[in-house]
């Protein structure tokens, strides 16, 4: 998938662009403030997400009434245009001059994978971060798993009440194997998806990251479920490990209803990360951290390859700085097969790249450089 030809208006700081970019490497050079998040933004707000959960109307450029986006890009079978007109009066998407009912319908269409500053709570945040990460990557390859995770969510919020329930009046108990079943059966099967995910995503992330350290350190990411002994294959949904989530929940009952609160289940599922076999939180460099969720969101971009046969567009902003020379050489040149948008402030960072597209960005004007 690539992006061929851009065009916004009034979005943001932008008053009016027009871009074509590569199929490889784009880098969009500017100084702090000049609408290198904001174009990047605009191209995930055609793949149907928010990048920065901003409101629409906060898009709009300030004085203006509506922003409008027009983006072409081409997959393996044809080129497709998008059209976005909204932050006014209302929103109006459409996909090959065909409306859309809501921009949602967006989200498979044309697809991309973003990494920001903030990602790097990847690695320093905590398990729900890792959670967020993994639930979104999986949701883009299975749609069932977004409903597995609707359906755990609205059990667990019952089995709560019904602990709270337990704890004021002492009256209840003899229902909570009921909702244990259940949630042990939804529980399994997200946990069986979690795992398969990992499984394929590890060795990609990994060999990002080996390349990307030129071999210099080693990365390893692995599951680690809340509601499994450790080292339970999780491969086929049965009633062997239904048992075994069951009876995670039912050793903690006493616990669980003086907390008010399950303590055990895949809402308190992580994923460890390690590099040179000690965890990336507690103990890699700002370096080592940047270089570990990188890592994981080309990972991602490749395994989305694997599995759809097409390439989502990488967006890259802010990611140089911490960087040495060797890891922005890695994410410059050696990402084939993807097109990729990047950003930075340093005018020299883009002067390593061979091939590609250089742009430079002041007060939402692009201009593209030789
Ligand atoms: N709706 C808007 N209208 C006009 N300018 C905006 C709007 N929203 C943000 N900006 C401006 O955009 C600039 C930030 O752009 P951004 O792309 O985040 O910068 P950077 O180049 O550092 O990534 C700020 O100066 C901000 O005031
Ligand atoms: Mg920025």
């Amino acid at each position: 998938m690539r992006i061929t030809r851009l065009e916004l208006a009034d979005f943001r700081n932008i008053a009016s662009a027009a871009l074509s970019p590569c199929g490889e490497v784009n880098v969009i050079c500017g100084e702090n403030a000049q609408g290198k998040t904001n174009l990047l933004e605009a191209v995930a707000l055609l793949s149907g997400r928010s990048l920065r959960g901003a409101r629409e109307s906060q898009l709009t450029r300030f004085g203006e009434k509506a922003f409008h986006l027009k983006m072409a890009f081409a997959d393996r079978e044809r080129e497709q245009v998008i059209q976005y007109d909204a932050g006014g009066e209302r929103r109006k998407v459409a996909l090959n001059r065909v409306p859309l009912q809501s921009a949602a319908e967006l989200a498979g269409v044309f697809t991309c994978v973003t990494f920001q500053p903030e990602d790097l709570s990847l690695i320093k945040g905590g398990p729900s971060e890792r959670r967020d990460f993994l639930d979104a990557a999986i949701g883009q390859l299975k749609p069932v798993y977004g409903r597995y995770i609707a359906q755990y969510n609205g059990l667990l919020e019952q089995r709560n009440a019904l602990l709270k329930q337990i704890r004021r009046t002492g009256r209840g108990r003899e229902m909570l194997p009921l909702w244990d079943e259940q949630l042990a059966r939804v529980g399994t099967a997200v946990s069986i998806l979690r795992q398969d995910y990992l499984h394929k995503l590890s060795p990609l992330a990994e060999t990002v990251y080996r390349g990307f350290t030129g071999e210099k350190e080693t990365f390893s990411i692995s599951y680690e479920p809340s509601a499994f002994p450790k080292g339970t294959a999780l491969s086929v949904y049965a009633e062997e490990l239904i048992a075994l989530y069951r009876q995670a929940l039912s050793a903690r009952e006493e616990e669980d209803i003086r907390l008010q609160f399950t303590s055990a289940g895949v809402h308190r599922d992580d994923l460890s990360v390690l590099v040179n076999g000690l965890p990336a939180r507690g103990y890699g460099s700002q370096g080592q951290q940047r270089s570990a969720a990188i890592a994981l969101k080309i990972g991602e971009a490749m395994l989305l390859k694997a599995v759809t046969g097409e390439n989502p567009v990488i967006l890259l902003d802010d990611v140089m700085s911490e960087l040495d020379p060797g890891r922005q050489d890695y994410l410059l040149n050696r990402i084939r097969g993807f097109q990729v948008l990047i950003t930075c402030c340093d005018g020299a960072t883009a002067r390593r790249m061979d091939g590609g597209k250089l742009f430079h960005v002041a007060g939402g004007v692009f201009t593209e450089r030789g």
